[in-house]
């Protein structure tokens, strides 16, 4: 099995299957225990005492949410910043690097960054003299957090994360997660995606170039209709990030129940949400949906990634 990661900064680093399969087991073990009383009373002195600096220099509820629930069920103290960007030190004119060298001075056991820069999880990682840093999303970059439950939740539906068929919609240029999923998903070669998105919030050139060398088969379509889903083990929508300048949701690119008629039974639909009109409230009963159940995996997920970094 590959190393156990010290950061965790891209999803990539996970590309190794048997690393994968223990996180994954590693994920159900915690969400087992998390059922029962005794299992989670039991948690609570795993990383007793340790401390966890959560980070948060733009807008989430589920990631912060899910990171400080996960800390809490390991017994860990937390320290939060929210709206980093107006009420820290940055609003002074502070450096990442700067910022980073004072953070590990206070010696906690962890750093959860979410940024709005492409690469700020990287730049914190390389100041921090060893105190791991975990990427919460940085900028239009990477949510390598957000791709492995993504994946746990894909491995607990098919059991495996090979041989599928992916329809990704939705804003795939502005989409850190988008990428990371695609990032992690076309490293399996028996796996085809579909980009599914209006030409620019499709993948840029660049992101182009870099699939290309994706084992995966990845294809890119400008038009949606419903003939789009048809094989699709697991369709993946998301939002437009309009707060990074990538426009309104195109209203031709709005996934509804009319769109469901020719998708498989056994296919799922997920989004790492928040929905933004984008996704139709009207699909929620469907069966397929698996968005809420997605994003409570962030817990047991984010606690074997926490039990990663700090059982090294
Ligand atoms: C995403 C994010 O912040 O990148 N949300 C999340 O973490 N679940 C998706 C988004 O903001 O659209």
């Amino acid at each position: 099995m590959a190393e156990q990661p010290r950061h965790i900064l891209r999803a990539e680093q996970f590309a190794d299957v048997e690393l994968l399969g223990d996180l994954f087991e590693r994920s159900d073990y915690f969400a087992e225990n998390l059922k029962r009383g005794d299992g989670r009373q039991s948690l609570l002195g795993k990383y007793a005492g340790r401390i966890m600096f959560n980070m948060f220099y733009e807008p989430s509820t589920r990631t912060s949410l899910s990171f400080q629930t996960a800390a809490a069920r390991l017994g860990m103290q937390i320290i939060n910043t929210e709206n980093g960007k107006e009420f820290s030190s940055v609003s002074k004119g502070e450096t990442l690097e700067d910022t980073a060298r004072v953070l590990a001075g206070n010696r906690p056991d962890v750093i959860v960054l979410r940024h709005y820069e492409d690469g700020a999880a990287e730049v914190m990682a390389d100041y921090t003299r060893g105190i791991p840093v975990i990427n919460a999303g940085d900028g239009k970059n990477e949510h390598p957090t957000q791709a492995l439950l993504d994946l746990y939740t894909i491995n607990r539906e098919f059991g495996r994360t090979n041989n599928l068929r992916i329809i990704v919609g939705g804003d795939i240029e502005g989409g850190r997660t988008a990428k990371s999923l695609v990032r992690l998903l076309g490293l399996r070669e028996s796996n085809s995606i579909e980009l599914v998105a209006p030409e620019r919030n499709n993948a840029s050139p660049e992101l182009k170039k870099e699939w290309e060398a994706l084992p995966a088969d990845i294809d890119y379509t400008y038009e949606f209709d419903e003939t789009t889903l048809k094989s699709a083990d697991v369709v993946y929508w998301t939002r437009t990030q309009t707060e990074r300048g990538n426009g309104h949701v195109d209203p031709n690119f709005v996934l509804a129940c009319r769109h469901l008629g020719s998708m498989p039974l056994h296919g799922i639909i997920m989004h790492p949400l928040p929905r933004n009109g984008d996704l139709l409230p009207e699909i929620d009963n469907d069966p397929r949906t698996r968005y809420f159940q997605q994003s409570a995996n962030g817990v047991p997920t984010r606690m074997a990634l926490l039990d990663y970094v700090l059982g090294r």
